[in-house]
């Protein structure tokens, strides 16, 4: 059975360019609910921990330094069938290929630079919100 949780970043690039708020308003219309939310700057082994699944991609040095190059917005969403609802909402991972109305759509910058973090598996979603939040950092449980 499909979880409902999920894992998002708002990352540097979108965070610079003050679409926090533009991006959340689409969230939340989109009928996921903010189980916890914060911000915080990567460190360089922050980074590299979080992708280290991909650190044998030619791309890895170049997404944790834009990763750790400023601030993100983390925040765990609820919502029935979370991970693959959010995936559609942000869109491709390269916005070039990215529905209309997507999120990468609308605010990423290029495929390095592409605006936001959607979990890939409900397990990912476990790890990525043990990575950033504590038990008491939680708006609200997982129902
Ligand atoms: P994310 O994990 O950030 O939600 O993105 P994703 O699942 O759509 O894509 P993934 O394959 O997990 O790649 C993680 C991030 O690495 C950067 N990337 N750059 N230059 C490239 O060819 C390339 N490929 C991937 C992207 O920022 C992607 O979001
Ligand atoms: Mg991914």
């Amino acid at each position: 059975m499909a979880g409902n949780k999920t894992l998002t970043m708002i990352k540097p690039g979108a965070v610079k360019h003050r679409h926090i708020g533009a991006i959340v308003d689409m969230i939340e219309k989109a009928g996921f609910r903010i189980a916890a939310i914060k911000s915080v700057k990567l460190s360089h082994e922050d980074a590299e921990e979080f992708y280290a699944e991909h650190k044998e991609r030619p791309f890895f040095g170049e997404l944790v330094d834009f990763m750790s190059s400023g601030p993100i917005v983390a925040a765990i969403l609820l919502k029935d069938n979370a991970v693959a609802d959010f995936r559609k909402l942000i869109g491709s991972t390269d916005p070039a290929e990215a529905r209309e109305g997507t999120i990468r759509k609308i605010f990423a910058i290029s495929k390095s630079m592409n605006a936001i973090h959607g979990s890939d598996s409900d397990e990912s979603a476990e790890r990525e919100s043990n990575f950033f939040f504590s038990r008491k950092e939680l708006l609200e449980k997982e129902p």
